[in-house]
């Protein structure tokens, strides 16, 4: 299966203007990309430009609401993203649940709203520096995943994805051990066998992400068997970002 790449360009660049500059570079260089799915998350307001719509990379966004429409000020829902040809969506960021204060609860009807709307889902998850110190890895992972997929339907699994990304590698230039999480995903798989069936553990997608880079992006892919990254600071530097597509193609 090809790697599937994912650039979160978080809350940037601040103008359109610049997005466009850096949009541009990417379908510049990643025009005879085959092997590798890539897709970029820009924030909310440039998605709808036709100038993202293009065939070298597909669209995702960083969140969305649980309702379809409605009394929801502020809020954007998978159906309005859907028809704006978006295909991911990154669910349960870090950032998300610790900076909005975003509940599992809310994850999961999240999920079930993205799911439903055939959208693919990335459910980030991950544990802080001090629940690694104090061994919690595991339970918090645990924890996530079972609150997150509460009362969701086998078969809509097919969509899901799961991206590990431990909350102290995250901006901090302090990427995991190639090992870990090589560990964290075959925890995930199993969890996921045993709360569904073998089929689906095997099958669910797992990516890595926190501090990944052109130096160390391959050894998550070729080393630990991930099934692709989650890319944020990075995916802001072209040039950076390309390098790691190309050595993965
Ligand atoms: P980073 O972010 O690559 O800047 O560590 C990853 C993420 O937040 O998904």
């Amino acid at each position: 299966m090809r790697s599937l790449i994912i650039a979160n360009w978080k809350c940037n660049p601040s103008t359109f203007k610049e997005a466009k500059i850096l949009f541009n570079s990417l379908k510049k260089r990643l025009k005879k990309i085959r092997n590798v799915e890539v897709v970029i998350c820009p924030p909310f307001v440039y998605l709808s430009s036709s100038k993202f719509q293009v065939l070298s990379f597909k669209l995702g966004a960083q969140d969305v609401f649980w309702e379809e429409r409605g009394a929801f000020t502020g809020e954007i829902s998978s159906k309005m993203l859907k028809d704006l040809g978006v295909e991911y969506i990154i669910l349960g960021h870090s950032e998300r649940r610790q900076i909005l204060k975003e509940t599992d609860e809310m994850i999961n009807k999240k999920i079930k709203a993205t799911l439903n709307n055939k959208l693919k889902s990335i459910l980030c998850i991950g544990e802080t520096e001090e629940e690694r110190k104090e061994g919690k890895t595991f339970e918090i992972l645990k924890n996530q995943i079972e609150k997150a997929l509460s009362n969701l339907q086998t078969y809509k699994l097919r969509n899901l994805i799961i991206a590990y990304e431990p909350i102290w590698a995250i901006g901090s230039g302090k990427p995991c051990q190639v090992n870990e999480a090589m560990t964290a995903a075959l925890f995930i798989k199993k969890l996921i066998s045993h709360l569904y069936n073998q089929k689906i553990g095997r099958s669910i997608r797992i990516l890595y992400g926190g501090s990944v880079n052109s130096l160390n992006a391959s050894n998550y892919i070729r080393e630990a068997k991930m099934d692709g990254l989650l890319i944020g600071g990075v995916s802001l530097n072209s040039k950076e970002f390309v390098k790691i597509i190309k050595q993965l193609n």
